[in-house]
C-alpha cells in the first residue's frame, strides 16, 4: 500500500529556492550523532511520532519499488524474549561465557525505549534488483528514521552484533528465506551525549575520473 506523494509536490518545488530549508537540512544532518542505547531513557516517541518515523523510512529511494526491507518493533512486553535470545546466542558462540557476560547480553534487550529490528529482504523479487541496491535502500530508510528522530529531539542509534546471525533470533522474528536481520534501531530521550566526531573531508572520499 503506497501513500500518495502528491501532497509534497508543491513544497518540493518551493524547496528548490528555499535556502532556509537547505540550512535546516544541513544542520539536521551535521548534528545527528549515534546515541548508544545505554544513553537513551524514557519517554519513547509517542504512537504519532513513531508513525512519523515510519513515514520517513517509507520515503527512502526504492529501485523497482519492491520494498526491499521491513522493520519489526519489539514492545516492552516482548523484550524478555529477545533478552533470552541474546543470552542463548552468546552461549552458543561461547559456552564459557561468564554469568556477567550473559547478564549484559540479556540487559541489551531492555535498553532502548523504542526498539526496532531492521530487516533486509534479499530473496527473489520481481523486478530483480541487486541485493546491494536493496541494502542501499534499507540504509536510506534507516537514515531517514535517524534524522526524523533527531528532528523530534530524540536520540537514536544503531546496534548490531553476532546475535543477528543466530538462528534463534531469526526464529524469534519469523524471518523468512532471503530475509536478513541487519541491525537494531534504538530511539529514546537522550541522557548523555558525546562530543561531535570529526567527519571525513570530501577530499577523503571524492576523486575525479
Ligand atoms: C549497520 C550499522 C550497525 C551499527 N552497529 C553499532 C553497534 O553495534 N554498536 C555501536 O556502538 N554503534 C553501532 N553503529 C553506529 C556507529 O558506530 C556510528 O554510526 C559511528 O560510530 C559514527 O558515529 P555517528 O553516527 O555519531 O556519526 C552501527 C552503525 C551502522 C551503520
Amino acid at each position: 500500500m503506497r501513500k500518495n506523494a502528491d501532497d509534497g509536490k508543491e513544497r518540493c518545488a518551493a524547496a528548490v529556492v528555499d535556502e532556509e530549508l537547505c540550512e535546516i537540512a544541513a544542520t539536521l544532518i551535521q548534528t545527528r550523532q549515534n546515541i548508544p542505547a545505554r544513553h537513551l531513557r524514557e519517554p519513547a516517541p509517542s504512537a504519532q511520532q513513531r508513525q512519523q518515523l515510519l513515514d520517513a523510512a517509507a520515503a527512502a529511494p526504492d529501485h523497482g519499488l519492491i520494498n526491499p526491507w521491513r522493520f519489526i518493533v519489539i514492545p516492552q512486553d516482548k523484550r524478555a524474549l529477545l533478552a533470552e535470545v541474546f543470552a542463548q546466542a552468546l552461549v552458543d558462540r561461547d559456552p564459557d561465557a561468564t554469568p556477567e557476560q550473559i547478564a549484559t547480553a540479556r540487559e541489551k534487550a531492555q535498553r532502548a525505549p523504542l526498539l526496532l529490528l531492521a530487516v533486509a529482504r534479499l530473496g527473489p523479487a520481481e523486478p530483480a534488483i541487486r541485493p546491494l541496491e536493496r541494502m542501499v535502500s534499507l540504509g536510506c530508510a534507516i537514515q531517514n528514521m535517524l534524522l526524523m528522530a533527531h528532528a523530534m529531539s530524540f536520540g537514536a542509534g544503531l546496534t548490531s552484533g553476532q546475535a543477528l546471525d543466530s538462528p534463534r533470533l531469526q526464529a524469534l522474528f519469523g524471518l523468512s528465506e532471503g530475509e536478513q536481520a541487519v541491525c537494531f534501531v534504538n530511539v529514546g530521550t537522550v541522557s548523555k551525549r558525546k562530543s561531535p566526531r570529526a567527519r571525513p573531508l570530501a577530499g577523503d572520499f571524492l576523486s575525479s575520473l
